[in-house]
């Protein structure tokens, strides 16, 4: 894995060991804390409330095969996927993504807890449904002791029986009427003090959080393959076309796959000083 940009003049350029990742990636193993430290320290993100998406695509903008994102995956992006979660707060995802993913509560075996300190081992997910049509036995719902409960951000809407028996072992919060205000979501997890939001899709909660100017930065993972077909792209447009400018932060090459992260060309309001 080598970091092409920002280029380090006269330094080595791999992070990690010279060459492609090798998996798996074991805690404990020579270079591993190394390789984590690394990769953490080119996805390092302002102070202050910064919200962060992370997404693989293939060379055609496929964001699925089969109706899920692991096909197009490989060894750094399932790194960096856990880098990014090990960092967070918070990860937010659209119940599209939590049901065809089958998204369950992030594992504490694959967060690094050097990325952790000060915090509960795992960040919470929360999630983001109308009507809180996810299945209510899950571990995602259903949760775990040991483990911090998930969020659902819901709306006024939701059947009154779903949001009692959601209650019972996740947190519900009421952002919205006839659908969640992606603003009033982020400023709930906020309250609760969760400061690194990482978005991990899908596209109709990404291009919400687009429209609502409020995504700081995507981290991108371009995958060597095509895909054909004619799915969804990464976005879908909520609203007028929004233009967000960003900058290239980071890029990395991995066996073929570039790791880019792109960030806001200019701060975001919240950011700027009085
Ligand atoms: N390549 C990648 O990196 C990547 C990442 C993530 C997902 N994906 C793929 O994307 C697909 C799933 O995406 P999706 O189209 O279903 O989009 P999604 O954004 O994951 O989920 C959409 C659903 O989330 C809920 N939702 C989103 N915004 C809402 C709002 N403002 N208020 C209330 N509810 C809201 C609704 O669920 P309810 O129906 O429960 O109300 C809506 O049907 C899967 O194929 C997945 O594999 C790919």
């Amino acid at each position: 894995m080598r970091r092409i940009y920002p280029s380090q003049d006269g330094e080595q350029p791999y992070i990690g060991p010279p060459g492609p990742l090798a998996e798996p990636v074991v805690a404990g193993a020579p270079g591993t804390a190394e390789l984590i430290e690394g990769l953490a320290a080119c996805s390092a993100c302002p102070d202050g409330l910064w919200v962060r998406a992370n997404m693989v695509t293939s060379l055609d903008v496929a964001i699925a095969v089969d109706g899920r994102s692991g096909g197009l995956s490989g060894a750094a992006d399932r790194l960096l996927f856990h880098v990014l979660r090990s960092l967070a707060d918070v990860v937010l995802v659209g119940a599209g993504t939590a049901r065809a993913e089958r998204y369950g509560l992030a594992k504490p075996a694959s967060t690094w807890p050097q990325l952790r300190q000060g915090r509960q081992a795992t960040p919470p997910i929360a999630v983001v449904t109308r009507g809180i049509s996810l299945d209510l036995h899950s571990q995602l719902i259903r949760g775990d002791d040991t483990l911090p409960r998930s969020i659902v951000l819901t709306t006024s809407q939701a059947p009154a029986d779903r949001v009692t028996a959601a209650a019972k072992t996740a947190d519900v919060i009421v952002a919205g009427d006839d659908e969640v205000s992606a603003k009033a979501a982020i400023d709930s997890l906020a309250e609760l003090g969760h400061r690194r939001i990482l978005v991990e899709g899908g596209p109709i909660l990404l291009g919400q959080l687009i429209s609502a100017n409020l995504l700081d930065e995507l981290c991108v993972t371009i995958s060597p393959l095509l895909v054909g077909g004619h799915g969804p792209r990464m976005t879908v447009q909520h609203g007028p076309a929004a233009v967000t400018e960003l900058r290239l932060a980071t890029l990395i090459e991995d066996d073929g796959f570039l790791l880019c992260r792109y960030v806001r060309s200019t701060p975001p309001t919240r950011l700027q000083a009085p």
